[in-house]
C-alpha cells in the first residue's frame, strides 16, 4: 500500500484533507532538493513512468519529466499529435499497448473528463489525472495551495478568489474541492453564464463584482479565457471582457490593499490580466511553476516509491 489513501490520483475531490497536507508538506521537501547543486534523488530508481498528452501542454508536461528525471524514474514520452492516434487508433488500443509494455506508472492528459478514472479500470499502473477535459486538474490545484502556504505560512482562515471562465476550468474544480477541505473560504467570481448553477453546494460562495472580491481576498487566482471560445459566442469581446473582470493596473491601484496574484498559465497578458500585474511585485506565479515540479515529484515519491515499499 502507498503512502496516500487512494493509489492513484484522479482529483482531489476524493483525496482526504490529510493526504492533501503530506503532499504539501512533501512537496516542501523537494523544493529543497531543487535548490541544491544536484537536483537528483534515486527514490523512483528502476520504475518506469509514461507520459501520455493528448492535448497541448507547457508546464504540466515538462514540470512532470523534470520531476520524474530528478527522481531517477525511467520515463517515456507519449504526445498523440506523433503518435498512431493521428492514424485513427483509440484510447483503448493505445492503453492496451502500454499496458502490455509495463509501465509502473501513467501520467495522462486528455481531453475527455472521466478518461484519468476510466484508464485506472484498464492498467495495472498508479494513474495521475494531468488534467481530464473540464473535470479535474488536481496537480495544478496542489501546486496552487502549496505556493498558497509557501506565501502566508497556512492556507486554513484564508480567502481565495477564482476569477474567469469557471464552467469550463478543470484547475477551478480542483482547487474549489482542495481549498475547502483545507479550511479556506473560496469566492468564484465571473461572467454569470460561465458560472455553474448550483456550484454554491460545494461549499463556495459566487460574487460577480470583482471590485468587491478584490476587497475580500487575500489572493486572487487568475483563469484564463479561452479564446477559443470566443468565436461560438461564449464571451462577447476580449475589450468587455477585460472591462468587466480583468486584474488590470488601475483597478488594483484604485484599491490600495495587498492581494496576491495567482495564474495558473497559459495567460493572456491583456486580457484577464494586465502584464505589468503578471510581472509585478505582488504575483507569485514563476514560484507556481517551480512548485510545480516540487510537488510533482512529491505526488509520484508518495505514489510510487511508498508502493514498492509496501511491495503492492
Ligand atoms: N497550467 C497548466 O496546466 O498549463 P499547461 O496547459 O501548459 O500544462
Amino acid at each position: 500500500m502507498g503512502a496516500l489513501q487512494n493509489r492513484h490520483l484522479i482529483g482531489l475531490e476524493h483525496t482526504p484533507a490529510e493526504d492533501i497536507q503530506k503532499l504539501i508538506d512533501t512537496g516542501f521537501t523537494f523544493r529543497e532538493v531543487l535548490e541544491r547543486p544536484i537536483k537528483k534523488v534515486p527514490s523512483l530508481t528502476g520504475i518506469n513512468v509514461v507520459n501520455l498528452f493528448f492535448e497541448n501542454s507547457t508546464r504540466t508536461r515538462i514540470s512532470f519529466e523534470l520531476a520524474e528525471k530528478r527522481l531517477s524514474a525511467d520515463v517515456t514520452n507519449f504526445s498523440a499529435s506523433s503518435s498512431s492516434v493521428a492514424k485513427g487508433e483509440g484510447l483503448k488500443d493505445t492503453i492496451q499497448n502500454i499496458h502490455a509494455m509495463k509501465m509502473d506508472c501513467v501520467v495522462m492528459r486528455h481531453p475527455v473528463p472521466g478518461s484519468c478514472l476510466q484508464l485506472s479500470r484498464f492498467v495495472d499502473a498508479v494513474v495521475v489525472n494531468a488534467g481530464d477535459g473540464t473535470h479535474e486538474h488536481p496537480t495544478q490545484a496542489l501546486l496552487d495551495m502549496m505556493s498558497i502556504q509557501e506565501k502566508f505560512g497556512k492556507i486554513k482562515g484564508l480567502n481565495i478568489a477564482i476569477v474567469g471562465d469557471i464552467c469550463h476550468s478543470r484547475v477551478a474544480l480542483s482547487n474549489i474541492h482542495g481549498l475547502i477541505k483545507m479550511g479556506a473560504s473560496v469566492t468564484l467570481c465571473g461572467p454569470p453564464h460561465l458560472i455553474p448553477v448550483g456550484i454554491e453546494d460545494l461549499g463556495v460562495e459566487v460574487n460577480h463584482n470583482i471590485d468587491e472580491v478584490i476587497e475580500w481576498a487575500d489572493a486572487l487566482n487568475i483563469l484564463r479565457i479561452q479564446r477559443e471560445r470566443m468565436g461560438i459566442g461564449i464571451i462577447p469581446s476580449v475589450r468587455e471582457y477585460r472591462d468587466f473582470f480583468g486584474i488590470t493596473e488601475e483597478r488594483l491601484r484604485n484599491h490600495k490593499k495587498e492581494i496576491v496574484i495567482m495564474h495558473p498559465g497559459p495567460m493572456n497578458r491583456g486580457v484577464e490580466i494586465d502584464s505589468s500585474i503578471a510581472d509585478g511585485d505582488q504575483a507569485i506565479i514563476l514560484d507556481q511553476v517551480l512548485n510545480g515540479v516540487a510537488v510533482r515529484m512529491s505526488i509520484l515519491y508518495l505514489l510510487l516509491a511508498q508502493e514498492e515499499e509496501g511491495g503492492h
